[in-house]
């Protein structure tokens, strides 16, 4: 793919190293950066031959086949627009809006120019999330009940993050998306997000947005999803996930302790991983970044769909829905009360019952629990389908 960057910052970066990477056959052709300096320095670093600081330039060139924005949340919606002016297939990174209302006039301006759209949520294409994805969809879970995401880092790394104008929200909208995406596709994308709860502070940093926030996502099939999500947190990039169903169990730590423990003075200190807070002590280092948060597996997905003319796993309306999403945990911190999650557009299953709580044991009987003791009995704990009358039996 021939591939116009807009942004040189951190995502624009991490993307190129991505991109570019491992000797691949992608290329980066073009990159706009708003100062000169920085454009020439990306293209430079990355061997780009042709930068500009005007973003048109960037998307409207004819080797252009692709264009991957990379910029500030707020200036998203120009980017989309002037793929959809040129006609450019166009990738997005998160969060798609800064609300659902511009999430929505994206999407349905990208549908209307008949563009290919993808939305780069990296963390639902890191090699332990497709493992754990893969298990859930086969069932190995049974039925999901609860799943939750936590991404807790002590802040952003650029000032546009802290200015509620720009970025559209603290910690919420900046973590939240991942962390919204991840328990959504764990819970099912066909399944509705109906209503939202969500607790959010400004605890710590001098900012008119919310630098810590916790919030329940409930489904239409009666299951719940959780977020956990700071710019306040001590420690580094804490990532974790964790999928309770039926039948199973599933916790995946995606950054800290991942089996890779070090311990320095300080000599000949590195760079130890993303937010990592110190270089001496015991560190926690991460052995390949661009391929544990996924952004390797996610750009072949987005571009093998692109040659293949089919969708990619996450596209706009996901972003979109995303966005749906955290507009009503917003509402909720504010309100303190449940709020419904307004979906103008919903594609997935509508209707969908609560799944039955009852498992089967016998003709007369409902299963509660079995359970082998410390002093070796084999105990089975029923209720009576007719009279709800609870008993134990011992069977060994
Ligand atoms: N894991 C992820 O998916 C991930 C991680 C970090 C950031 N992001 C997203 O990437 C986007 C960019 O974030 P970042 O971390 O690269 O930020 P950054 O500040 O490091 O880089 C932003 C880029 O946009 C440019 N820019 C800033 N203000 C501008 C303006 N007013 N006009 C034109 N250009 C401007 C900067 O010069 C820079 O090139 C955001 O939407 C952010 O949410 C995604």
């Amino acid at each position: 793919m021939k591939i116009a960057m807009l942004g040189s910052g951190f995502i624009g970066r991490f993307y190129a190293d991505s991109l570019q990477g491992y000797r691949s056959k992608d290329k980066i052709v073009t990159i706009y950066s708003r100062r000169e300096e920085s454009a020439q320095k990306f293209a430079k670093d990355y061997n780009v031959p042709f930068s500009t600081t005007v973003m048109e330039e960037a998307i409207n060139r004819p080797e252009v086949e692709v264009v991957c924005i990379s910029l500030p949340n707020n200036l998203h919606e120009e980017a989309v627009n002037l793929c959809c002016k040129h006609k450019k297939a166009v990738i997005t990174t998160k969060p798609l809006g800064r609300n659902a209302e511009e999430a929505k006039r994206m999407l349905q301006a990208v549908e209307k120019a008949g563009i290919f759209n993808g939305y780069l949520e990296d963390l639902v294409y890191t090699p332990k999330f497709i493992k754990a994805h893969e298990s859930v969809k086969n069932g190995a879970l049974g039925r999901i009940l609860w799943a939750k995401s936590r991404e807790t880092h002590p802040g952003p790394h650029s000032d546009w993050f802290w200015d509620i104008e720009q970025a559209g929200g603290g910690c919420i909208l900046d973590l939240g998306c991942h962390c919204v995406e991840i328990t959504r596709s764990y819970i099912g994308k066909d399944i509705k997000p109906v209503e939202v709860m969500c607790w959010a502070d400004t605890q710590v940093k001098p900012i008119d947005a919310e630098d810590h926030a916790i919030g329940l996502v409930k489904y239409e099939n009666g299951a719940i999803g959780q977020f956990e999500v700071s710019w306040t947190f001590r420690g580094g990039l804490d990532l974790r996930d964790e999928v309770m169903g039926t039948e199973g169990t599933i916790w995946v730590n995606s950054f800290l302790r991942t089996g890779f423990e070090m311990f320095t003075t300080g000599k000949a200190a590195n760079y130890v991983a993303e937010k990592a807070e110190s270089d001496k002590g015991w560190l926690f280092p991460v052995g390949d970044e661009l391929n544990e948060l996924g952004y390797n597996h996610m750009f072949m997905d987005m571009f093998n769909a692109m040659e293949q003319g089919t969708q990619p796993k996450e596209t706009f309306y996901d972003g979109y829905v995303v966005n749906a999403v955290l507009d009503a945990a917003y509402k909720s911190a504010k309100s303190k009360q449940w709020e419904p999650v307004k979906l103008d557009i919903w594609r997935g299953r509508v209707g969908v019952s609560k799944d039955a709580h009852l498992q089967e044991y016998d003709a007369d009987h409902y299963l509660v629990k079995e359970e082998v003791t410390h002093y070796g009995a084999k105990k089975v704990i029923l209720k009576n389908k007719k009279t709800g009358k609870i008993s134990e039996q011992v069977l060994s």
